[in-house]
């Protein structure tokens, strides 16, 4: 069921004592990387990994957090406005924090948290699990927001209260995302539209996802640097030729601001200007159905996050060139923030098996590493479970089929 059923959802139907269930998936990056914090597009889909947050108001004039993958606990008074901790609650706390401020206080609660998406993979787990909570919290605040407000919001507690400098396309995607479509959003105006996976040739193609299980974070380092960088970068483009932000750009006006900038702040401001035009390529791929020329785009994005973003490392170069060589994949890609994480590949549903295989004893015998694959079809947006659902979440898979 798609995020906007619970958005539409009419508030006074929040039960007040019997607990709440929202459910928000985990998101891949097709296309579109490092685009969503200077007005780009990006090309995400939802996935499904999924964090459940179970609600419950309590009598007692506290906020307490809890979750099943992290021994702390926490539990706050409605006072309570103290910075974040460094721990996994700072992102409902954060999200708690948003909701007082707009004025949509929740009364007191119990939040549980439980969830399979695997952790610092560049798959979103922190906006999976601010969205889960936030449709939590406004439920039994009896309140509700649009699609765009909700997203804006969760994308504020990370900015604001975690201190991570995320852009919009995580938790937009894992709230407006449709099952079977990828989400092609203008980061600039929000403005999102629906592409099918599955038409053409492409219906003969599945997403595989490698994870290199190298650690990769957005709230510490290099995600910052690159960022400030390619900042720079716009900042002179805007001043000389009054464009809005880097989404306006041309490779004619970068090349013209180049004695000015920085080469590091060029290279950067490169990518995302090549970037945005893939991610505008892939969309007439996807329609016309044509996994060829999109697992081209996929490559020619992998080749400039490493040479000009520099946000790839060894290990998801190897998993890249690896995996461009094998048979049935059109094309591979470092996903997500990178420095780490995951790769996407666009395979021939027959050779996806073997492919996976493949990979993994290929990284296994270079890094002496064992990674993960997940076969994964796009999911549905976040939604909140009714009575009738909770039997229908408990019994859906755990994780992607045969995640290995
Ligand atoms: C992380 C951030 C996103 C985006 C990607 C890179 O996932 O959370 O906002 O910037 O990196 O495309």
């Amino acid at each position: 069921m798609p995020a906007d059923n619970f958005c539409k959802t009419n508030a006074s139907e929040a039960p007040r004592r019997s607990g709440v269930e929202c459910v928000a998936p985990a998101r891949v990056n097709l296309l579109g990387e490092h685009t969503d914090y200077s007005g780009g597009l990006v090309l995400p889909m939802a996935i499904p990994f999924f964090t459940h947050a179970t609600i419950r108001q309590r009598d007692d004039g506290l906020y307490s957090f809890d979750s099943e993958l992290f021994p702390e606990t926490l539990s706050v008074d409605r006072a309570d406005r103290s910075a974040a901790r460094g721990e996994w609650s700072d992102y409902p706390v954060g999200v708690l924090r948003e909701l007082q401020s707009l004025g949509k206080e929740p009364p007191p609660f119990d939040l549980h948290l439980s969830g399979n998406v695997p952790l610092s993979a560049g798959l979103s787990s922190s906006a999976s699990v601010e969205v889960a909570s936030a449709m939590a919290m406004l439920a039994i605040a009896r309140e509700a927001l649009t699609i765009e407000d909700l997203a804006v919001l969760c994308r504020r507690a990370e900015n604001d209260y975690v201190g991570s400098p995320c852009g919009i396309m995580d938790q937009f995607v894992i709230v407006a995302a449709r099952a079977g479509h990828a989400l092609l959003l203008d980061t600039r105006t929000l403005a999102y539209e629906d592409l099918p996976m599955k038409k053409g040739g492409l219906g003969e193609t599945q997403i595989v996802i490698c994870n290199s299980m190298v650690k990769h974070s957005v709230a510490t380092g290099e995600y910052g640097i690159r960022r400030r960088e390619s900042e720079q970068g716009q900042a002179v483009l805007v001043n000389r030729f009054g464009i809005r932000d880097l989404g306006d750009a041309t490779l004619e006006q970068l090349e013209a601001v180049r004695p000015q900038i920085s080469a590091a702040a060029f290279r950067r401001c490169r990518h995302i200007i090549t970037e945005n035009a893939r991610v505008r390529a892939a969309k007439d791929a996807m329609n016309a159905g044509d996994p060829v020329a999109f697992g081209k785009l996929m490559l020619g994005s992998h080749i400039s996050q490493r040479d000009d973003f520099q946000c790839s490392c060894d290990e998801t170069d190897f998993l890249v060139e690896t995996a461009t060589a094998l048979p049935g994949c059109f094309g591979a890609r470092l996903t997500g923030g990178g420095f780490g994480g995951c790769t996407v590949n666009l395979v021939r549903r027959g050779d996806a098996e073997a492919f996976r295989s493949a990979l993994k004893a290929a990284y296994q015998q270079k890094f002496h590493r064992t990674a993960e694959t997940y076969l994964c079809e796009a999911a549905d947006g976040a939604w909140r479970c009714n009575a009738e659902m909770l039997g229908a979440v408990a019994g859906s898979p755990a994780a992607p089929a045969g995640a290995q």
